[in-house]
């Protein structure tokens, strides 16, 4: 059964010019990109969107990250991602095969060919996300993209 997943490229993913070898990858890999939109997010959309995380000890690190650019060398402050819905047979774990574990020190030992391994940096800076269940994925969907007279269009430009 053909399903769907949300993606998202992260801050710093867009801003390491990622988003161009990150695509080839999905759709050399069978995904097509059915919605797409970049988006700079605000602190209150990704608390909303992380908030089964916001008890971590993290959380605060991962909205400051979610919301601008944290290269080392970077003095940006904002910095969009790239939001996407991939669709395939069995998509949402194979999105998830694809970018490799959170940590992408981790990554690049266990799964070097991930897309976590390729552009990640860290346990935080891992470069995109993917929805980590089927029930995730539609909520995450959802979160991001509303069905209008046009097609699918993103809620929170
Ligand atoms: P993601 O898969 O999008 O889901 C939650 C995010 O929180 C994760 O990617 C990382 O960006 C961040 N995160 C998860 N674990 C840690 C950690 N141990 N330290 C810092 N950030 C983390």
């Amino acid at each position: 059964v053909k399903e769907k997943t949300l993606a998202m490229i992260k801050p710093d993913g867009v801003d390491g010019n990622y988003v161009d070898v990150i695509k080839k990858t999905i759709l050399d890999s069978g995904f097509s990109i059915t919605q797409e939109v970049e988006l700079q997010l605000n602190e209150d959309t990704v608390k909303s969107f992380y908030a089964e995380h916001a008890s971590k000890s993290f959380f605060s690190n991962l909205v400051q990250y979610m919301t601008r650019v944290t290269h080392p060398e970077s003095f940006l402050t904002s910095g969009p991602v790239l939001i996407m819905v991939l669709e395939k047979e069995n998509a949402i774990a194979d999105w998830r095969a694809l970018i490799g574990p959170t940590d992408a020190n981790r990554a690049k030992e266990t799964h070097p060919r991930s897309v976590r391994a390729l552009c990640g940096l860290d346990s935080q800076r891992n470069c995109v996300h993917g929805s980590d269940s089927p029930q995730s994925a539609a909520k995450e969907i959802m979160f991001f993209f509303e069905k209008s007279s046009s097609g699918f269009v993103s809620k929170h430009d």
